[in-house]
């Protein structure tokens, strides 16, 4: 059994009680090549979003019987070559959620009152006094909310915005919700929730950003390649759209001379949507509950649709 990071919390000990275990200790992603190495005979894996599950992997790994992926998201692994070799795919739904519609709010809010120019400007002096007209940024109470993908997370990012007295609209699979045009055309704030697939690749680019209003705010908790960041950049410098907060990013991290981070009014975070002591330590419980069931010949209880 290949688990190819060291996950906080106790879980990984009640796989070891049970099976043989090999534990990367690295703390970066493997190479293709050493993942395929490593889990050549592996007959599980328990592998992260940055490890890429392809066809050639299971090609080169002949006894792998059950994939847990350590989070909700399973755009890092190839479901169908998966399937097509009958290697049940489980994630880690639920345990996530909140922390991820936490951290969504907190983008939000710090893009549109403008908190990292504020805190770089107590810091670098700039601060000179309270001023009527500096440092004026948007409401959050009262303003109009579109969420993108109204699942699990999206609904708990919704919960949340009622609490602010947002107006909250979604737009989804098609008749769930109002059309995505009309969304993007009438949110002051797009908080993107939907999975990467073939559809949602390149979603938010030149086209959607310019339906958005001008002092409208881009957030994004979901994969990055669901927004094409060359326009995006284009839509913050032209003014097209008032700021962008992501927690993630095509690729991960992003290279520092990548244009995007030249843009204005963007907030970056390094994808922290689950990254709290809980939440990743109920995430592992739930890898290594799929792992455990699989390996047991049972359903796992976490499946990946
Ligand atoms: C997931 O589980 O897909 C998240 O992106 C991890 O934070």
């Amino acid at each position: 059994m290949l688990v190819t990071r060291v996950l906080p919390g106790p879980a990984l000990g009640r796989l070891a009680a049970r099976h043989d275990v090999d534990v990367r200790l690295e703390s970066g992603p493997p190479t293709p090549g050493e993942l395929a190495a490593r889990a050549a005979d592996a007959d599980g894996l328990l592998c992260l979003l940055t490890d890429r599950v392809d066809a050639a992997l299971l090609a080169a790994c002949p006894r792998l019987r059950a994939i847990a992926n350590y989070a909700v998201g399973v755009d890092n692994v190839d479901l169908g070559a998966a399937r097509a070799r009958g290697i049940p795919v489980g994630n880690t739904p639920d345990v996530l959620t909140e922390s991820t519609a936490d951290l969504a709010l907190a983008l939000m809010l710090a893009a549109a009152r403008r908190l990292p120019e504020g805190i770089a400007a107590v810091r670098d002096g700039t601060w000179r006094t309270w001023d009527p007209e500096w440092m004026l940024g948007s409401d959050v109470h009262g303003a109009t909310l579109g969420i993108v993908g109204r699942g699990r997370i999206g609904a708990a990012v919704a919960r949340r915005a009622a609490g602010f007295g947002m107006e909250v609209m979604h737009s989804g699979r098609p008749g769930d919700g109002v059309p995505l045009d009309d969304l993007l055309s009438g949110a002051d704030f797009v908080s993107l929730h939907c999975p990467l697939t073939q559809e949602t690749r390149g979603l938010i680019g030149a086209a959607a950003l310019e339906l958005m209003k001008p002092t409208a705010h881009l957030v994004n908790t979901a994969r990055g390649p669901i927004v094409d960041q060359v326009a995006l950049a284009a839509a913050l410098r032209d003014g097209a759209i008032a700021g962008a907060a992501l927690d993630v990013t095509d690729p991960e991290p992003l290279p520092l001379d990548d244009p995007l981070l030249a843009a204005p009014n963007l907030v970056v975070l390094p994808h922290l949507g689950s990254a709290t002591e809980a939440t990743r330590a109920a995430m592992a419980e739930r890898a290594v509950d799929n792992l455990l069931a699989a390996l047991d010949g049972e359903p796992m209880p976490y499946p990946a649709a």
